[in-house]
């Protein structure tokens, strides 16, 4: 048996006005010039003033600085331009506020604020001490990603085009913010989107096939919360009960995935940056042929999965176990509005080729439940499509 580290390290502050507690944590962390990381559309919100007073006006007393430019599925020069400002405003500290794309690129822009000319496309190759980055707050503002207590960055990047999974222990955050007011205003679609996200990231972890019970009962009681928190938070967007559960659900799916994930997340990167959807909705789109692809060369591999969700499977064969569950998630995600075909959602078949090309290159499918062959992705990509 090899040697194993279990490590569940971040400090999360829950709870509805938590965002109130920010100025004495960047006092305990010793943050005094902090650099906001965010997306425009976030600006525009009642979320982002909640933030802004607490912080105090920028550009007033100069005590913060806003980079608000990040694109949802953020590019390599979100992260360069961030960090550029990060070390001009003379920064010590990040506060990545937004969902996936904007905390992501914040994470990152630590790296090259350090080391501004390191090329990010050779992170793996080029050795780099990042023990001397800036610390970070995590603000989540959709309940999806997980990516607050991540140790990853996912960005597109220039050399490839491709999203890359940027991973090292000092990306983590010092401190998680959880505060369910902050995600009130998020609309219908995006809270399904991200919320789907957040499922298939339970279930993925769940499934991958690495020995980590610990991972494991948080993704069983993630789902068991997303199923019942989700379908509220979509139709009734201020119970701040069903937002704050659906917030500690996502931290609990990127939790769980410390383990790793499978194929449907293959599936999905190359939707993003080469059919430009959202990362929650093209895991949607994928995950019922992913679980239908798993099921039928593992029986039974959904069993204990369909009992988060509620379902009853004592006397049920494997097979049994897994239809029903599956059937579950499907009617669950369709009750969300998230169905259709990939071509409905902008995806040509022409793209097929390149698709699957990515897709392959991608690591998440090696740690799936079962082996995923070049073609079985080409074949998912075409029952899907
Ligand atoms: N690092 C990780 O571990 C990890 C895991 C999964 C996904 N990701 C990445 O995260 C990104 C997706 O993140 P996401 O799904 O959170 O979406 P997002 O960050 O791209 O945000 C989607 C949209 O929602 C808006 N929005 C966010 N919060 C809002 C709020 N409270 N009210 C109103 N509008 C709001 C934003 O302005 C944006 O337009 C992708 O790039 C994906 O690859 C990263
Ligand atoms: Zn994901």
């Amino acid at each position: 048996m090899s040697l194993t580290t279990f490590a569940f390290p971040t400090r999360l502050l829950f709870g509805p006005g938590a965002i109130r507690e920010l100025p004495a944590h960047l006092d305990r962390l010793g943050i005094r010039r902090p650099l906001v990381v965010t997306d425009p559309g976030l600006i525009e919100t009642e979320a982002f003033r909640a933030l802004t007073a607490v912080l105090g006006p920028a550009g007033c007393n100069q005590q913060w600085f806003l980079f608000g430019q990040v694109h949802p599925n953020p590019v390599e020069d979100d992260v360069r331009l961030a960090a550029r400002l990060l070390r001009e405003s003379g920064g010590d500290g990040v506060i990545a506020f937004g969902g996936g794309s904007a905390l992501d690129a914040g994470k990152a822009a630590r790296l090259l604020a350090r080391r501004p000319d390191f090329p990010l496309a050779r992170f793996y190759e080029q050795e780099a001490d990042w023990s001397d980055l800036v610390p970070l707050v995590a603000i989540p503002t959709t309940a999806g990603t997980g990516s607050e207590v991540g140790r990853s960055s996912v960005i597109t990047l220039e050399a490839t085009r491709r999203k890359a999974v940027l991973f090292h222990p000092e990306l983590l955050a010092r401190l998680v913010i959880l505060d369910p007011e902050l995600t009130v205003e998020l609309p219908p679609r995006l809270t399904a989107a991200t919320g789907a996200d957040a499922l298939t990231h339970c279930i993925e972890s769940f499934t991958c096939p690495v020995f980590h019970p610990m991972c494991d009962g948080i993704a069983l009681e993630g789902i068991r919360l997303i199923v019942d928190a989700l379908p509220r938070a979509f139709r009734h967007g201020r119970d701040l009960e069903a937002r704050g559960h659906m917030l500690v659900a996502a931290a609990m799916g990127g939790v769980a995935f410390q383990k790793d994930l499978g194929v449907v997340h293959s599936l999905a990167h190359p939707l993003s940056t080469l059919g430009g959807l959202h990362h929650g909705l093209a895991n949607a789109l994928c995950l019922v042929a992913g679980m239908k692809f798993c099921a039928a060369r593992r029986p039974g591999l959904y069993r204990r999965v369909g009992g988060a969700c509620g379902l009853e499977l004592g006397d049920c064969t494997e097979a049994e176990a897994d239809r029903r569950t599956i059937e579950f998630v499907q009617r669950f995600l369709a009750d969300l509005g998230l169905s259709g075909r990939l071509r409905e959602h902008g995806v040509r078949p022409d793209q097929l080729d390149a698709l699957t090309e990515q897709a392959w290159e991608d690591p998440c499918h090696r740690t799936n439940a079962v082996p995923v062959t070049r073609e079985d992705l080409r074949a998912l990509y075409l029952e899907v499509l």
